[in-house]
């Protein structure tokens, strides 16, 4: 991704110096006015209280400390329809809702 011109934006979360979660935001350099927020993940054992919340927070102030996020606009991310908590989770940090994807997939030949 880095070769691609991508810069990524990583937090992670821990406790004694144990990784428990992490969430990343993927930011082109080429094209930095729409920014991608990536995976996002907090252990299950650690779930429901406020990690993943706390690393979206903390990931999205460090993409503003980037220079290169000085002309970022947007931040765009996608999610299945049945990922309640993510849903909720994002809502709450102000993503709304704007387009449905429908993927399809079958052996090839
Ligand atoms: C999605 C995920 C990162 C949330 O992490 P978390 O640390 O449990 O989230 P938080 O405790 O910060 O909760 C934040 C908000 O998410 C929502 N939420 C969390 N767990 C929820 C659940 N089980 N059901 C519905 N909403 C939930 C709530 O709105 C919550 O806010 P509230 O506590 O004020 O009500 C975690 O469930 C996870 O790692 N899931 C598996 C990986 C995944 O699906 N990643 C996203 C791929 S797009």
């Amino acid at each position: 991704m880095h070769d691609q011109g991508y810069l990524l934006v990583r937090s992670l979360a821990c406790t004694n110096g144990d990784g428990i979660g992490y969430t990343e935001i993927l930011l082109s350099r080429s094209d930095p006015e729409i920014v991608n927020q990536d995976d996002t993940f907090v252990d299950k054992n650690f779930r429901g209280r406020g990690i993943g919340r706390a690393l979206k927070a903390a990931n999205l102030r460090l993409l503003m400390s980037v220079p290169e996020s000085a002309e970022s606009r947007s931040l765009q991310t996608y999610t299945a329809l049945t990922n309640e908590p993510m849903l909720a989770l994002n809502r709450s940090v102000g993503f709304h809702g704007v387009d449905t994807l429908t993927v399809l997939e079958g052996p090839l030949g």
